[in-house]
């Protein structure tokens, strides 16, 4: 699907798991709402019933790869319909914290194929104006998320995230902005600041 040309701002922030993504999210929409725009943050898997599940299963025992990718894909179908798509028809700045490029990532690094993921999303699911990577060396997520040398599950833990970062590292798109997260969190920040402000230019979101 091309993107609609909708009035709000899509700005989504990935990365493997101890990034410090949900942060910087909560501190970028403070920022802007000081600013005088209308912010809504979300995220994946959401607090919905399929997103709830996908945490549950996490707890309890895994799903099969299959059912998983299903449920993240009618848990994002949920999202985009109830949230994402009206905030953005409504004018509003719409920030992420994960959406389809996590997909491609987490589902890609269990076999599926990151394009195939990507384009059975974007049939459905707005491309973003900007998607935030923050990355961090595989070694400080392991020490951020308390996965230790010697951990039972370890050495899976550690495969899957590198592979996960590869394909996050290998996303091509001008809309991509990198940002170094072992740097300090207000350090962070102004990057992530910085990466924002041009957008804000075009939008007629302020409350
Ligand atoms: P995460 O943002 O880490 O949630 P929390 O910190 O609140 O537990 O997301 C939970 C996990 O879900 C994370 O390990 C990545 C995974 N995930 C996928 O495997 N595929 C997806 O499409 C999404 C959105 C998340």
């Amino acid at each position: 699907m091309p993107t609609p040309n909708f009035p709000g701002l899509l700005i989504v922030f990935e990365g493997i798991d101890g990034t410090g993504k949900s942060t910087q999210a909560r501190m970028i929409a403070d920022w802007l709402r000081e600013e005088g725009h209308r912010v809504v943050v979300s995220r994946e898997p959401t607090d919905g019933p399929f997103g709830t599940r996908l945490r549950e299963s996490a707890s309890k025992g895994r799903l099969s790869p299959e059912d998983e990718l299903q449920l993240f894909h009618q848990d994002r179908r949920e999202h985009v319909e109830t949230l994402i798509e009206p905030a953005l028809e409504a004018g509003e700045i719409v920030l992420l914290d994960r959406y389809y490029f996590s997909t491609m990532a987490y589902q890609g690094a269990r076999g599926f194929d990151p394009a195939e993921i990507r384009r059975l999303n974007e049939e459905f699911a707005p491309i973003p104006d900007l998607l935030i990577l923050l990355d961090v060396p595989l070694a400080t997520a392991l020490d951020r998320i308390g996965v230790r040398d010697g951990d039972p599950n370890e050495f899976e833990q550690r495969e899957a995230l590198h592979h996960c970062r590869e394909i996050f590292h290998a996303l091509p798109d001008d809309f991509v902005r990198r940002i170094d997260a072992s740097q300090p969190i207000d350090a962070v920040h102004r990057e992530v600041r910085a990466a924002v402000t041009p957008l804000l230019a075009r939008t007629p979101h302020r409350g």
